[in-house]
C-alpha cells in the first residue's frame, strides 16, 4: 500500500473473520491462515477494506483462542509466522488491511508468564497477575472468595485456589483465563512492545478483546445488583469498566501511533453507550474507535434502530468516529435474530443497507452477506464452554454464530475436505457463496453491490447524516457530502422496516441509485412514495430549483 493515509479506517468496510470457521487448507477440520489467504479474491471481490480476524496466537484453545499462551506466535492448528507474512502481504496487495485480536486483559493459563507466576509469591512473574490470599475457608474447606465477582463461562465465583501459593486467582472468562495486573506497569510496557511486534510484521491494527476490564477495582468490591440476567445479575462497576482503563487505552493509542496509520478498535462492555465513548477520550486521545453493541440487542423496528443511532452520536465526544455491527462471534446472528418467514433475506438486505449507510465504519461478521442464520449442534457437539455450562439454554453458547462458512455446494460446503469442526447450518446447499454470486436476488449479491455503491459516492461514509422523520416502520437518512474528501453529493436512504407498504414522504425528486424493488436510474417525484415491504430505496436527490426570482 502506498502513502500513509492516516484516517482509511473511516471509510473502510471491516469483515470480521472467525480463523476456525472460515476455511480449512490441510483438512483437519479446522480453518487455518493459508485458508484465509486463499479466499482473499473473494473478499477483495466482495469490496471489503480490512479484516479483524480473532486470535490465531499460541493457545491450549479452551476458550478458543482467546486464551493466548503466546503473543507473538502463530498457534501451528493456524499455520505459521510465515503463514501470517504472506497472508498480510497478499492481503495488501489486493488493498484490503488486517487487524489482528490482542487478548491483553488476561493470558492462558499455560502461557509461561502465569506458570512461573503461580510456582511462588517470589517469582517476579507473580505481580503479573491478580492475587488474593487465602484468609479463611468455608464448611466444605473451599477458600472463601474476596468478593462476589463471576466467572461468566463458568456461572460460579471467579476466584480460583492456586495451591503453591496459597492464593486465589481471578477468571472472569474461564479458571483457565487468569486475568493480569494492568496496575503493574510491566504488563502495560510489555503490550507495547508486542503493538509493535506485529505492527512491524504489516498488520495494520487490533481489535483490543475486552478492552474496558484490564483494570478491576483496587479495593476489590463487590458489584451491586443488577436485573440483568446476561450480566449475571451484576452491574460490571468493580471487576471491569473503571475509569482507570482510559489512560492505559491512551498510552496503546500512542504506541500505534507510533506507526501513523495503524488503529485500534476496543471492545466495550455490552450496550453502554457512554462507555465506549469514552474510550475515544475526550481530545481523541483514546481508542480510533470502541463498539457500542447496542444494535445487537435492539428489535426489528426503524425506530429503535434510529433511536439507537441517535443515542450512539449524542454520546460520542467531539471528532470520534462511529461504527456499527450486527453480528460477531458471541451473539446470535442477525438474519437469525431478525428471521421472519417469508421476509428474513428481505430483512438481512434492510439491516445490510443500513449497516452501510449509516454513519460509522460497519463491521461485519463473516457470512452475514450470505444471509447466514448459524445452527444449534446437538449438545454433543457443543464446542463453546458458556454453551456446554449453559446447556440446554439457547441465549447465551456462542458455536450457533461459528458454524463453517459456506463457499459452495460441494461437501462441507466447500470449507474443508475433513470433519468440520463445528455441524454446518442446515440450508448450506443453497445458501452459499456460489450459489448466491449467481443469483442477482442474493442476499450476497446485494451486499456486493451496497458495498460498490458504498465506495463510489464518498458522502456515504464520511458525510453528514440528518435523519428524516420519525415514522416507526420507516428509518430514512440523508448523507450529504460537505466538501473535501466526504464530495458534494448526497444520498437520500429510505429502508421500510415492515413487511407491509408504506408511506414515505420525499423531500425531493430524486433518481434510483440503488434499490430492492426499483430499477438504478428509475426517477421518482417528491411527495408520497409507496414503499413495497421490506424495501431498500437509495436514491440521488435531484438538485432543488428555485423560481427565478
Ligand atoms: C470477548 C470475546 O469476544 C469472547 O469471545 C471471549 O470469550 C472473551 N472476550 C474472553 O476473552
Amino acid at each position: 500500500m502506498t502513502g500513509v493515509d492516516r484516517e482509511w479506517w473511516k471509510r473502510a468496510v471491516f469483515y470480521q473473520i472467525y480463523p476456525r470457521s472460515f476455511m480449512d487448507s490441510d483438512g483437519d477440520g479446522v480453518g487455518d491462515l493459508p485458508g484465509i489467504r486463499s479466499r482473499l479474491p473473494y473478499l477483495a471481490s466482495l469490496g471489503v477494506d480490512a479484516l479483524w480476524i480473532s486470535p490465531f496466537f499460541k493457545s491450549p484453545m479452551k476458550d478458543f483462542g482467546y486464551d493466548v499462551a503466546d503473543y507473538r506466535d502463530v498457534d501451528p492448528l493456524f499455520g505459521s509466522l510465515d503463514d501470517c507474512r504472506a497472508l498480510v502481504d497478499e492481503a495488501h496487495r489486493l488493498g484490503i488491511r488486517v487487524l489482528l485480536d490482542l487478548v491483553a486483559n488476561h493470558t492462558s493459563e499455560e502461557h509461561p508468564w502465569f506458570v512461573e507466576a503461580r510456582a511462588s509469591r517470589a517469582n517476579p512473574r507473580h505481580s503479573w497477575y491478580l492475587w488474593h490470599p487465602i484468609a479463611r475457608r468455608n464448611a466444605l474447606g473451599r477458600p472463601v472468595p474476596p468478593n462476589n465477582w463471576k466467572c461468566l463461562f463458568e456461572l460460579r465465583s471467579a476466584w480460583f485456589e492456586n495451591a503453591a501459593t496459597d492464593e486465589l486467582y481471578l477468571g472472569t472468562f474461564t479458571r483457565h483465563q487468569p486475568e493480569l495486573d494492568w496496575r503493574n506497569p510491566a504488563v502495560p510496557a510489555e503490550f507495547a512492545d508486542i503493538l509493535r511486534f506485529w505492527f512491524e510484521l504489516g498488520v495494520d491494527g487490533f481489535r483490543l478483546d475486552v478492552a474496558t476490564a484490564y483494570f478491576k477495582d483496587a479495593e476489590l468490591r463487590s458489584n451491586p445488583f443488577s436485573w440483568k440476567p446476561l450480566d449475571l445479575f451484576q452491574r460490571h462497576v468493580y471487576d471491569r469498566n473503571r475509569p482507570e482503563v482510559f489512560g492505559a487505552l491512551a498510552e496503546l493509542r500512542k504506541v500505534a501511533d507510533e506507526r501513523g496509520d495503524r488503529v485500534l478498535v476496543g471492545e466495550t462492555h455490552g450496550r453502554d453507550a457512554s462507555l465506549a465513548a469514552a474510550c475515544h477520550g475526550e481530545r481523541g486521545e483514546g481508542l480510533h474507535m470502541a463498539f457500542n453493541f447496542d444494535f445487537l440487542f435492539r428489535p426489528w423496528s426503524a425506530k429503535a434502530f434510529r433511536d439507537s443511532a441517535r443515542a450512539w452520536y449524542a454520546a460520542l465526544p467531539e471528532g470520534a468516529w462511529p461504527n456499527f455491527t450486527l453480528s460477531n462471534h458471541d451473539q446470535i446472528r442477525h438474519a437469525r435474530r431478525y428471521r421472519k418467514a417469508g421476509y428474513t433475506d428481505a430483512r438481512a438486505k434492510v439491516a445490510a443497507a443500513m449497516l452501510l449507510t449509516l454513519r460509522g465504519s460497519p463491521f461485519l461478521y463473516y457470512g452475514e452477506e450470505l444471509g447466514m442464520e448459524g445452527g444449534y449442534p446437538p449438545r454433543g457437539q457443543l464446542r463453546d464452554p458458556l454453551g456446554i455450562a449453559t446447556w440446554p439454554l439457547r441465549a447465551y453458547g456462542r458455536d450457533p454464530e461459528r458454524t463453517p462458512m459456506q463457499w459452495d455446494s460441494s461437501q462441507n460446503a466447500g470449507f474443508t475436505t475433513g470433519t468440520p469442526w463445528l455441524p454446518l447450518e442446515r440450508g448450506w446447499r443453497e445458501r452459499n457463496v456460489e450459489r448466491e454470486l449467481r443469483d442477482p436476488g442474493s442476499v450476497l449479491s446485494f451486499y456486493v453491490s451496497m458495498i460498490a455503491l458504498r465506495r463510489s459516492r464518498p458522502e456515504l461514509a464520511l458525510g453528514s447524516l440528518a435523519f428524516l422523520g420519525d415514522d416507526p416502520g420507516v428509518l430514512a437518512y440523508e448523507r450529504r457530502g460537505e466538501g473535501g474528501v466526504s464530495g458534494e453529493g448526497r444520498v437520500l436512504v429510505i429502508l421500510n422496516f415492515d413487511a407491509k407498504a408504506r408511506r414515505a414522504e420525499l423531500p425531493s425528486d430524486g433518481s434510483v441509485l440503488l434499490g430492492t424493488h426499483r430499477e438504478p436510474g428509475a426517477r421518482i417525484q417528491a411527495g408520497t412514495a409507496v414503499l413495497s415491504p421490506c424495501e431498500v430505496l437509495l436514491l440521488a436527490p435531484a438538485e432543488r430549483k428555485y423560481p427565478e426570482a
